[in-house]
Formats: structure tokens, sequence, C-alpha cells
């Protein structure tokens, strides 16, 4: 099996994708459905996130500087995701928001995901083939103990009071 990283970030935008269809596809009354789509949607993007964030991007900003700026945006762009996840989270399905903010969460991830013509092409052009498989076997390792619910945003702070005390 390859491990090539960006091959492995592909399969996991395309899962992502097939959820974001399947909410959009659902019964507006289906208010089961619905949940539980957005409860998969939260775990797949955690997971990915968490990937991204502890090793593909680091290890991308380390080996090709040029492409600094762009690995910053998408950093924040996650951030952004995170914080509707975490809400998403802990919302009710029948609030008269669950909805919209799905909605927003598909849209702004949906843009985010762009990043594989964006800006990956240009990692493939900059890394070799044995690196990548390297940065993908990395991945594979941190996933298996990656988080698959959100941080929120009160244990959060929680952490950061601790570390200021
Ligand atoms: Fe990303
Ligand atoms: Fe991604």
């Amino acid at each position: 099996m390859s491990t090539d990283a960006i091959v492995l970030l592909k399969e996991d935008h395309k899962e992502v994708r097939r959820l974001f269809r399947e909410f959009e596809g659902a019964d507006r009354h289906a208010t089961e459905v619905r949940a539980d789509l957005v409860s998969r949607i939260v775990e797949a993007l955690t997971v990915h996130t968490y990937i991204e964030n502890e090793v593909m991007y680091p290890a991308v900003r380390e080996r090709v500087p040029a492409l600094e700026q762009d690995i910053l945006e998408s950093y924040e762009e996650h951030h952004v995701a995170d914080l509707l996840c975490a809400e998403l989270d802990v919302m009710a399905p029948d609030d008269e928001r669950f909805d919209a903010k799905t909605t927003v969460l598909i849209e702004t991830v949906g843009h985010h995901m762009e990043e594989e013509n964006d800006w990956f092409p240009k990692v493939r052009d900059a890394l070799g083939r044995k690196e990548l498989q390297e940065i993908g076997a990395h991945m594979l390792e941190v996933r298996a103990t990656a988080p698959h619910r959100p941080e929120h945003p009160s244990s959060l702070r929680k952490a950061a009071d601790a570390l200021l005390r």
C-alpha cells in the first residue's frame, strides 16, 4: 500500500466530500440521520486536521519555505473549522442554527480542501517520492492515536489558565 502523504490526504478529502454530499442530500426533517452525518463529519475532520497540523504542515513548512504563507493560511482555515466542529459537537440537532452552522462548515472546508489543487502539487514537485512516503508513514502512525472528537473551547481555556498560573 502506498503511504504517499498527498495520496492519503486526498483520500481523506474524498471521504469528507462524500459525507458532505450525503448531508446535503438528506431529508430536511430526518433529524437523526442529519445528526449522525454531522457527527461523522466532525469525527472525520477532527482526525484529518490533526494529522495535517501535526505532521504534514510542519513537514512542508520546513522543507518548502516558499509555501510558508499557504501553510499559515491553512492553519487559520483549520482553526475556523475546529471552532465550528466544537460548537456542532455540543449543539442539539433540532437547534434552529444546526443546519446553518453545518452549511457554513461545508462551505468553509470545501474552500479549504482546494489546498489539494492549490499547493499540494507544489509539494509534489519539491519533494521526492521517498520523502512523501516517509511523511505519509508518519501520518499513519500519528493517526492511530489522533483525537476523534473536538477539544472544546472551555477545556482549551482551562489548559491555557493552567499554563499561565
Ligand atoms: Fe487542511
Ligand atoms: Fe486536508
